[in-house]
């Protein structure tokens, strides 16, 4: 059988509207279909996002959008805010709410405000069905027991995975996904290219956290998506698969796991 059209890559994780797309964004963002980049999720963090990635959704026929604040964000949240973002959750191209979660890492706010929020935004996809985009970092222990008391039945992904293969599989139990980015083309990312061995292709999504963590060998530069064929040929070496099939599943994968025809 034939299929009907090319796969083309699936960008789950990236933030265009960040300033420092502001020189080239719209000639980058149309310029994305034709080399290959079918579907952009764009990943709202902070509270100028809430509006700006819907905004761009509804701009470009491949972008999507995900409304949430990160971690690092929540302490601009309040009560009529959070209404506010879950007004813009409900409006057209919005796939998920994210990215949200614990960083433990920065520590901007204090543990308790995080998962006060945290908890709030999981509840929010719970009430629209959306699917959640975790992010994760320093906080491997909270984060899954929050994840297992309030993020049971929720669809997902685990955004910018960087704990150990036991946890990647134990959230792959749970029915989430992984997001793999620019880190495991780096020489030194053992612990991130172990988990790609360990979990199944189907529960893979690609992704570059743009403008950050450009992969080797633009590590230090401004990321987009265009580099992510360097992470897919990565993960096709990792699992002894062609770098079409990488293409192939991991955009299927975001197409159901986001509800994307
Ligand atoms: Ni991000």
């Amino acid at each position: 059988m034939k299929p009907d059209r090319k796969p083309m890559i699936f960008e789950s994780h990236a933030h265009y509207d960040s300033q420092q797309f502001n020189e080239d964004r719209d000639e980058l963002l149309m310029s994305m279909p034709e080399k290959g980049i079918g579907t952009i999720i764009n990943s709202g963090a902070d509270w100028d996002s809430v509006t700006e990635v819907v905004e761009l959704a509804q701009k470009y026929p491949h972008v999507y959008a995900a409304v949430g604040m990160h971690p690092d964000e929540v302490g601009d949240l309040n009560e009529e805010r959070f209404q506010f973002l879950k007004s813009q959750c409900q409006k057209e191209k919005v796939v998920a709410v994210g990215e949200i979660g614990l960083d433990y890492y920065w520590d901007n706010e204090s543990h308790d405000v995080q998962k006060k929020w945290f908890t709030r935004q999981l509840e929010l996809a719970r009430e629209l069905d959306l699917p959640v985009i975790i992010h994760s970092r320093d906080a491997a222990a909270d984060t899954l027991e929050m994840m297992k008391e309030y993020g049971k039945g929720l669809r997902g992904v685990i955004h910018c995975f960087s704990y150990s293969k036991e946890m990647a599989l134990e959230y792959v139990k749970m029915g989430f996904h992984i997001g793999v980015g620019g880190v495991v083309t780096f020489k030194n990312s053992k612990k991130l290219k172990e988990v790609v061995e360990a979990i199944p292709l189907e529960r893979i999504l690609l992704e570059t956290d743009c403008p950050y963590l450009a992969p080797t060998p633009f590590r230090g530069k401004r990321n987009s998506s265009l580099y992510i064929p360097y992470i897919a040929e990565e993960i096709a070496n990792l699992k002894g698969v062609t770098y079409e099939e990488v293409v192939a599943q991991t955009e299927q994968n975001g197409k159901m796991l986001f509800n994307i025809q």
